[in-house]
């Protein structure tokens, strides 16, 4: 089993997008994918309505979802810790351990080459149409990730 764990700032735009898209192109009961944010304010809720809305219009649910906060326990239960932007990854390797932590966490957009480096930006304060520019960002970069976890598959 391959743990996968996305996370922003709030979990309630873009991580809980990233976990139901991962979960959509992966066999999940050989890829447990799930997502948290590094900020507290939204614990125990739903995702934004405007994420549940760009979701469903892609046919995938994201209602099943729950808020939570990452906590450093994380890093012993998930082999990938993909983080949305530069923010979000400087909060969570500050709370890593050591080294074998630190190489869990990696910048989604690094996925992509000609994007490395850059953040998936935060749709939060804006209207809905960054949730579907968000969401096909987010789409393109979870069509990478399936398939180098399929073709990574044989040797797990
Ligand atoms: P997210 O967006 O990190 O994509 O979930 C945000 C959601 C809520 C807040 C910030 C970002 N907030 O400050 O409440």
């Amino acid at each position: 089993m391959k743990r996968i764990l996305m996370v922003c700032l709030g979990n309630i735009c873009r991580s809980p997008l990233a976990e139901g898209i991962l979960k959509s192109k992966v066999n999940t009961e050989e890829v447990f994918v799930d997502s948290a944010g590094t900020g507290g304010w939204h614990v125990g809720g739903l995702p934004d309505k405007r994420s549940i809305e760009v979701a469903k219009n892609h046919d995938i649910d994201i209602t099943i979802q729950k808020c939570r906060k990452f906590d450093i326990s994380d890093f012993d239960k998930f082999d990938i810790i993909y983080v949305m932007d530069r923010s979000n990854y400087d909060s969570v390797t500050s709370m890593a351990y050591d080294k074998e932590d630190l190489a869990k966490v990696k910048m989604i957009r690094d996925e992509i080459l000609s994007t490395s480096g850059s953040d998936v930006p935060d749709p939060y304060y804006g209207g809905e149409s960054g949730f579907e520019f968000v969401y096909q960002m987010i789409d393109e970069l979870c069509d990478v990730i399936a398939k180098k976890l399929d073709d990574e598959r044989q040797i797990w």
